[in-house]
């Protein structure tokens, strides 16, 4: 059970370096990649993540920057030196920024996703910014901007990923958050998708955060979910 190319990207989700490397150590990185976001990225800086990838991690880099575009190219060459997998953006952030951001990493390291509309906000929240367009529609048109802009790809929702598939082609990186094991809590995720549904949806890559590390034994918990993907593939 080794993956070439992990599927799984387990969301380090701590505000601490103890709890992030003492998960680290009882997973596997032949069978993950991990996710290091904002809270545990602003406590820990690059020296965490320095120490995950010396354990062996390739690691998504989850900053989501949205700024001017030299600010965020330059940001985004930070976080390449840095020896990162993946990298990602706010397409709100418009053309300039993205296409900006895409010749910063020129190269295809590390990967470079964006991240279309959070899954937070509803219709109202788009009406109080004065957008008129439907979660679904903007979706769309934020990925499609990110493929024209040269980006490797977005974050969707696992229910988003089979459009986004159709509609932007098979080589367009497609991460998903919001996965839940068939048996496992939601937690305060509201869509959600098991693993093998999101993959059949078109997904390449599934953000795994509380049914992995909040389960009394990770590595079992990671590896009966890659069972269940295997079997079902
Ligand atoms: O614990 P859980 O599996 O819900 O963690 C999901 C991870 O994916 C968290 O780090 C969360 O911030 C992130 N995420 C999400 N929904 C999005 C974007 C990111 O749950 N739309």
């Amino acid at each position: 059970m080794n993956l070439p190319d992990p599927k799984i990207i387990i969301a380090m989700d701590f505000s601490t370096a103890a709890p992030a490397l003492a998960l680290a150590d009882r997973l596997n990185p032949a069978l993950c990649r991990l996710k290091v976001g904002k809270e545990l990225f602003t406590a820990c800086g690059p020296t965490l993540l320095e120490q995950l990838m010396h354990k062996g991690y390739e690691v998504f880099l989850d900053l989501k920057f949205h700024d001017i575009p030299n600010t965020v190219a330059q940001a985004c060459k930070s976080a390449a030196s840095l020896g990162v997998w993946m990298i990602n953006v706010h397409a709100l952030g418009g053309r300039k920024m993205l296409e900006a951001a895409s010749t910063a990493v020129a190269g295809g390291k590390p990967r470079l996703i964006a991240v279309t509309m959070l899954t937070s906000m509803a219709q109202a929240d788009l009406h109080d910014l004065g957008i008129t367009a439907s979660p679904a529609e903007m979706v769309l048109r934020l990925a499609l901007l990110t493929k024209d802009c040269g980006l490797d790809g977005v974050v969707c929702s696992a229910l988003e990923a089979a459009q986004l598939r159709h509609s932007c082609g098979k080589e367009f990186c497609l991460v998903t958050p919001g996965i839940r094991p068939a048996e496992a809590a939601a937690d305060d995720q509201s869509r959600i998708m098991t693993p093998h549904a999101a993959l059949q949806n078109g997904a390449n890559y599934l953000v795994i955060g509380r049914p992995i590390t909040k389960a009394a034994d990770p590595l079992r918990a990671l590896q009966a979910i890659i069972q269940e993907i295997e079997a079902t593939a």
